[in-house]
């Protein structure tokens, strides 16, 4: 009787262990192995926690999960909290919604920590104002830092903003951090509240014995994370660091799990920072934030298309086209040059747009227009750092080049727009009219549109004769 009753309660004490799993084939393995004896792929092993099949079958018994309405969900918890930075609430489209999970990633060094500590502070700040009780310590934002110590981040904090507080919380234990966050949340109202975790790569549990910041680990950091933040709706920030290969914290590791990700890139010779986010479950994925980095944090950039214009030079092979990022238009430079090339198959280099789009550009120019452009190295640039990937830029990229490699100067008040089909032809593209007007509002008179360019041909002999 004694031993059934033990028998019985032994699934509650649910036992952790970890095994590797190939991340190609599922092939399952006890040890570490550098090639995967199923499959044959090399470092495809991962180290992922395993909870034992009863243990797992006892607390989904215990589990009450109920069918909801959707009449029935609390409005409440999707109004979004604003973060202070218009910029910033744009990417998120439209705030923070509560309980998301937001990547943040960048190359080290590019201005994560500094813009997130902006953000708390900013919340923190305008907390204060509204309610007193705040005044007397505690903060609405929790900034775990892995990386650093609070000394560090007070010297950060104290170059943004000297008189807002934050509460920090030095920890890379993540069962630790969970537990921080749950007391956290519960104090007080959930719905005002953030947690920066900077970084996820410094995080590990003591359930896997591969180090820090390894696939592993960072899958399963986050993902408890992520847990907490359904259960508490406390929105949680996760920073996390491009690794070498350019993808973040390895092959695209967290993407999946997290609501929204954000991208903040720029040049590492200029002040420009631009936040994009490449996935977004509550928002669009194309409109980009800008900011200038300066020595109190960053500065919103509320006119970009100003900046990106300022330093444009009226030379062969600059062009200036308004792209619509999400929903706002944003006059850029597009510069191309085109030289004799001594290599049996040219180059053509895009930084900023698309290298097959710019192969494809290159040779309607060749067949429609009859440019000899076959023993031509080609270079294009979109500047300030700016990434134009939409179709609307195509024109302008085709008589860039054209111009570069007639060595005419396109008149300086000239806005390009339209797309180019394999015909040669000039196709109609979205929010025509959005562009026009933001072309118009800074001066540019010249447009050159599918509205008065039906062929590639048209558009040069309006531009370049
Ligand atoms: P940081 O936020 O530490 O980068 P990350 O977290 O992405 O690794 O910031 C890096 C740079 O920003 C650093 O070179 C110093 C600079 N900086 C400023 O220019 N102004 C500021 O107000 C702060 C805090 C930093
Ligand atoms: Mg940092």
């Amino acid at each position: 009787m004694v031993l059934r009753f033990l028998r019985y309660n032994i699934p509650i004490v649910a036992k952790l262990s970890s095994v590797y799993i190939c991340q190609q084939c599922g092939f399952r393995s006890s040890q570490f192995l550098g090639r995967c004896p199923e499959c044959g792929t090399w470092n495809s092993l991962v180290e992922t926690v395993e909870e034992s099949r009863k243990s797992q079958g006892s607390r989904r018994l215990g589990e009450t999960s109920k069918i909801t309405y959707l009449s029935e969900v609390d409005k409440l918890l999707f109004d979004r909290l604003s973060t202070g930075l218009g910029e910033f609430d744009r990417v998120l489209g439209g705030g923070i919604v509560p309980g998301s999970v937001v990547l943040v990633s960048g190359d080290p060094g590019i201005g994560k920590s500094t813009l997130l500590t902006q953000l708390a502070l900013n919340l923190n700040q305008s907390a204060d104002k509204k309610e007193k009780s705040l005044k007397t310590g505690g903060s609405y934002v929790l900034y775990i830092a892995g990386e650093e110590s609070a000394q560090q981040i007070k010297i950060r904090a104290e170059r943004i903003n000297p008189k807002a507080d934050l509460a920090v919380l030095n920890e890379i234990d993540v069962d630790v951090i969970v537990e921080k966050i749950e007391e956290f949340s519960s104090q007080g109202a959930p719905l005002k509240k953030l947690v920066i975790v900077d970084s996820i790569q410094a995080l590990e549990t003591s359930d896997l014995n591969s180090a820090a910041g390894s696939v592993g680990q960072v899958r399963e950091c986050a993902h408890r994370l992520q847990r907490v933040a359904k259960a508490s709706h406390v929105p949680i920030f996760l920073v996390g660091h491009v690794t070498k290969e350019g993808t973040v914290a390895g092959p695209k590791t967290l993407e999946h799990l997290v609501d929204a990700v954000l991208l903040l890139e720029g040049e590492p010779t200029s002040n420009f920072r631009i936040l994009r986010s490449t996935k977004n479950r509550f928002g669009p994925t194309d409109e980009v934030g800008i900011f200038e980095m300066e020595e109190s944090g960053m500065a919103e950039v509320k006119n970009p298309s100003r900046i990106f214009l300022d330093t444009k030079v009226d030379a062969p092979g600059s062009v200036v086209v308004a792209t619509l990022t999400g929903l706002r238009p944003l006059l850029v430079e597009i510069q191309a040059l085109s030289t004799k090339s001594f290599l049996p198959a040219p180059r053509r280099v895009g930084t900023g747009i698309d290298n097959n789009r710019l192969q494809l550009l290159v040779a309607v120019l060749q067949k429609r227009l009859g440019l000899p452009l076959y023993d031509q190295d080609i270079f294009i640039n979109v500047t300030g750092g700016l990434r134009v990937s939409e179709p609307a830029a195509d024109l302008a990229i085709c008589l860039a080049i054209a111009s570069s490699l007639k060595d005419k100067v396109i008149a300086p008040n000239t806005v390009i727009l339209g797309e180019v089909g394999l015909l040669g032809e000039v196709r109609e593209i979205r929010g025509l009219e959005k562009r026009v007007t933001e072309a118009r509002k800074l001066g540019f008179g010249n447009i050159i549109s599918p509205e008065n360019s039906k062929s590639l041909a048209q558009a040069v002999k309006l531009t370049l004769s």
